[in-house]
């Protein structure tokens, strides 16, 4: 029989980072040394009191039963969290658990769009905040992040017809891939730009606890008015080093947070019990690890950032986010081949910024997933490899 899937799957194209994935197995058969700062799974560790708490709820067989539910002590951990550490009062009917804001970001369109309906989406972007929208059948539309404006948007720039058609705004500061973070004033500007043109505002919150310079990380909901409006995903994956655990947060308007919850009804059992203790835990315990790791991650960004501007490569130093986003050398045509060229010639392996949309072209990122002594090792590497010269 000739199988025929769905058509939608064909947004859903893994090019360039096929072609980088066999170019980093070739490497790997010379037996170099690889410098990894492709992906940004953090290299910091689970708090101790974290892992007890998942360890502990594990022990009890109750605990592997589906469970159906947040519980409540979980959703008041989250509400206590939300006022202590960004001054945001919500009701425990405004928060609904997600299997990482991944999962919960992919399943937007089909919660909040109608065929025909518009989503608008940052390019560069996170490329999931796409699939939400591909998912739901609504029509993409690209919004740019120009370096010139600080990536941030111009909404003088979206058509009229199409501020009108559209359902939902996907915004993220501190935003990966560029590193940018948002003025209040940004903020202001969303929101009364939300409201003119009736469109949700989701703002994925990843970031709040990787800043840098002594900025404040906050939340959207934050601002007057945005409850009434809009929506936040917050992660546990990058404050408290929970990736794997899978476990988020939607956060916000109860009519889509409901919508959200119906949909989840359809599909999912409910999170693991003890990784809802885990996330306990985490919201409820001491934060003075979590600041520390910012500390580390800055300390990273400088020696990254400084580092290859004192070999000669003019890089800005990264606003937020554990990553950094790079301009590519002159005399290279396009980040993917410099990618390739960069692997090969010293074994450092970085993401090119075109696998972000085509705003992303000319530049590449490097996540910060190693100490310093390991990115002043790699920056002499580079320097001494010669690709920053003679082009
Ligand atoms: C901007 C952004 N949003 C969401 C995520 C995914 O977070 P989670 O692990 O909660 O799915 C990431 C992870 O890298 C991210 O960078």
């Amino acid at each position: 029989m000739e199988i025929h899937t769905a058509s939608r799957l064909n947004h859903f194209q893994t090019g360039i980072f096929t072609a980088l994935d066999e170019k980093k197995e070739e490497f790997l058969k010379t037996g170099r040394k690889m410098y990894n700062l492709f992906i940004g799974t953090p290299d910091f560790p689970v708090a101790p009191h974290i892992q007890e708490a998942l360890i502990e709820s594990a022990k009890d067989p109750e605990n592997w039963h589906y469970s159906l539910r947040d519980t409540p002590e979980m959703l008041e951990a989250v509400k206590q969290y939300y006022k202590n550490r960004f001054h945001v009062d919500i009701e425990t009917d405004e928060i609904m658990s997600v299997s990482g804001s991944q999962e919960g970001v992919a399943h937007l369109g089909l919660a909040l769009c109608d065929p025909g309906d518009v989503v608008l989406l940052p390019n560069p972007g996170y490329p999931v905040f796409e699939v939400g929208a591909y998912l739901g059948d609504a029509q993409l539309y690209f919004y740019d992040l120009k370096e010139e404006n600080d990536f941030l948007p111009r909404f003088d720039e979206i058509p009229e017809e199409v501020a009108e058609k559209a359902k939902y705004i996907m915004v993220s500061y501190p935003y990966n891939p560029v590193c940018a973070v948002a003025p209040s004033s940004f903020y202001e500007e969303l929101i009364a730009f939300s409201r003119r043109h009736n469109i949700i505002i989701v703002h994925d919150n990843a970031y709040s606890d990787i800043i840098y310079d002594g900025a404040y990380g906050g939340s959207f909901l934050n601002y007057p008015g945005a409850k009434e409006i809009g929506i936040e995903f917050f992660s546990l994956s990058k404050s408290f080093n929970l990736t794997g655990a899978r476990i988020s947060y939607v956060i916000g308007n109860k009519q889509i947070i409901d919508a959200m919850k119906l949909l989840r009804s359809q599909y999912d059992f409910g999170m693991f019990y003890p990784i809802q203790k885990a996330a306990v835990a985490a919201l409820t315990g001491p934060l003075d690890g979590v600041k520390e790791q910012c500390r580390k991650y800055q300390e990273r960004r400088d020696t990254l950032c400084h580092g290859l501007r004192r070999i000669g490569w003019n890089v800005a130093d990264s606003k937020g986010t554990m990553f950094a986003w790079v301009r590519i050398p002159e005399g290279f045509s396009s980040s993917q081949e410099f990618c390739m060229e960069l692997l090969e010639k010293t074994g450092v392996l970085c993401t090119p910024g075109s696998a972000f949309g085509s705003c992303g072209e000319g530049y590449v990122r490097f996540a910060l997933v190693l100490p310093p002594a390991e990115l002043e090792e790699m920056i002499d590497v580079i320097d001494r490899s010669g690709i920053l010269k003679n082009r």
